[in-house]
């Protein structure tokens, strides 16, 4: 299974996926290594993190919630 990990203030640690562009072409990814994907926007080498958020100042108030509905 996948495991997604929402850092603080930076990026979407992800292991144990498969990560695919629009056309459903893979990245190229180290096998059974996590990726950190950009959720500042910030980043260079999209999707992946460049560290480009600590420059920014990205900040996130995101903590584990319980969803409503
Ligand atoms: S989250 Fe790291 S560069 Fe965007």
């Amino acid at each position: 299974m996948a495991k997604i990990t929402v850092k603080a203030n930076g990026p979407y640690l992800v292991l144990g996926a498969e990560i695919v562009d629009e056309t459903g072409a893979p990245f190229p990814v180290e096998a059974g290594k996590a990726v950190a994907l950009c959720r500042c926007g910030a980043s260079q080498r999209k999707p992946f993190c460049d560290g480009s958020h600590a420059k920014i100042g990205f900040h996130a108030e995101e903590r584990a919630v319980a969803l409503k509905g």
